[in-house]
């Protein structure tokens, strides 16, 4: 066993969340301002080569789990690239995408022949309408066509996520379910967090558990917990007692999951975070660009997580009246 990443309550951080690009070609009002987004010039992002070396480097100080986000990933050009030599790096044992699906139906079976082992897809609704209010943009089609392309690639691991906002998901619950049911799609509802650029988030908006479990109770049958494999899995898992489907809830507001959160960012202008909520960043890039040794961007990283108790606030104080929401919003950090 190498060196660890571990921090002063004993997380062992395992996982990097790796964003590639600060853009999307759709703007879901629970993250981006629908127009006059402040998008970081080109030359900011990390290059593929910046990102496979920070990543190596990673690798050496015990991350195993890689996750590519934006803005949304696949708008960067030639992604696959990317994902072949992340792929490539030995001591990565998983490598996932979250994407918006819109691109997918394109780029699924390059991905797949790249080497990316898993893909979460959101999927908030399976109405146009819907679609359309939620990301100002329409295309719910192509996300449709994006997921079934990318079961046809050959990925097995696909999951959904669903925003989960009162007066807006009560709607859709029994739908994305039945849909998620009957083609084997894991579900997962994932509550609104004060993360958009609009500021129009409201504790009353956050759709709980309990409610979107007794809608699909009453619908389907009963919800049964799964085991949990991974502790620092931010979802809790939940099959349908007639074996048709499973369900996860992504609590990060009702119930924060900090205690086992092991994860590190890094943005796509290369500023890593050690927490989602953290209103500190640590500039690697300077590091990659100006002449930095391995061993100096490794104590940049040790530092970080040697600060998370620090930053981590327990439940982030979601809500509460000192909380301190990031200056990002949910595109700008990923
Ligand atoms: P897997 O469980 O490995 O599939 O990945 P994941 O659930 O971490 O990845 P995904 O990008 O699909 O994340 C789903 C949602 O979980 C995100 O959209 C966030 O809303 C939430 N989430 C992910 N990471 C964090 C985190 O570090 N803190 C908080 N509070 N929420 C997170
Ligand atoms: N709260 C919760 N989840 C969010 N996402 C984006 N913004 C927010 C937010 N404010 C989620 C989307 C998508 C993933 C990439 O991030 O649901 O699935
Ligand atoms: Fe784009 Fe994802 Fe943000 Fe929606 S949540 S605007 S798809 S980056």
């Amino acid at each position: 066993l190498g060196e660890q990443l571990t921090d002063r309550l004993g997380r062992v951080h395992t996982s990097l969340r790796v964003s590639v690009t600060d853009r999307c070609n759709i703007r879901c009002f629970y993250c981006m301002p629908i127009e006059n987004v402040n998008f970081r010039p080109r030359e900011e992002l990390l290059t593929f080569e910046e990102i496979e070396r920070f990543v190596r480097i990673g690798v050496t100080v015990g991350i195993r789990k890689l996750r590519l986000t934006g803005g949304e990933p696949l708008v960067r050009s030639k992604l696959p690239r990317l994902v072949e030599r992340l792929a490539a790096i030995e001591g990565v044992d998983d490598l996932a995408l979250t994407t918006n699906g819109i691109l997918l139906a394109e780029q699924a079976a390059a991905l797949q022949a790249a080497g990316l082992h898993r893909l979460n897809v959101s999927l908030d609704t399976l109405n146009e309408e819907t679609f359309q209010k939620i990301s100002r943009r329409t295309g719910l089609q192509r996300v449709l066509d994006g997921i079934f392309a990318a079961r046809q690639a050959g990925f097995e691991d696909i999951r959904l996520n669903a925003i989960a906002i009162r007066g807006l998901t009560e709607a859709e619950i029994i739908p994305l379910a039945e849909f998620a049911r009957s083609n084997d799609f894991e579900l997962r509802f994932i509550e609104f967090m004060p993360l958009d650029a609009e500021n129009q988030w409201e504790r009353e908006q956050v759709l709980t558990t309990q409610e979107i479990r007794q809608i699909l109770e009453a619908a389907f049958c009963s919800l049964e917990p799964s085991p949990r494999i991974d502790p620092s899995q931010p979802a809790l898992d939940y099959h349908f007692a007639d074996g048709r489907g499973r369900i996860g809830f992504i609590n990060p507001v009702s119930q924060p999951f900090c205690s086992s959160c092991n994860r590190l960012r890094i943005t796509a202008e290369g500023q890593v975070r050690n927490c989602l909520f953290s209103t500190t960043e640590w500039d690697a890039r300077s590091l990659l660009r100006g002449g930095g040794t391995d061993e100096q961007i490794r104590e940049l990283v040790r530092e970080l997580v040697r600060d998370c108790v620090s930053h981590k606030h327990p439940a982030h104080g979601v809500g509460e009246v000192d909380f301190v929401k990031p200056a990002r919003a949910m595109y700008q950090i990923g």
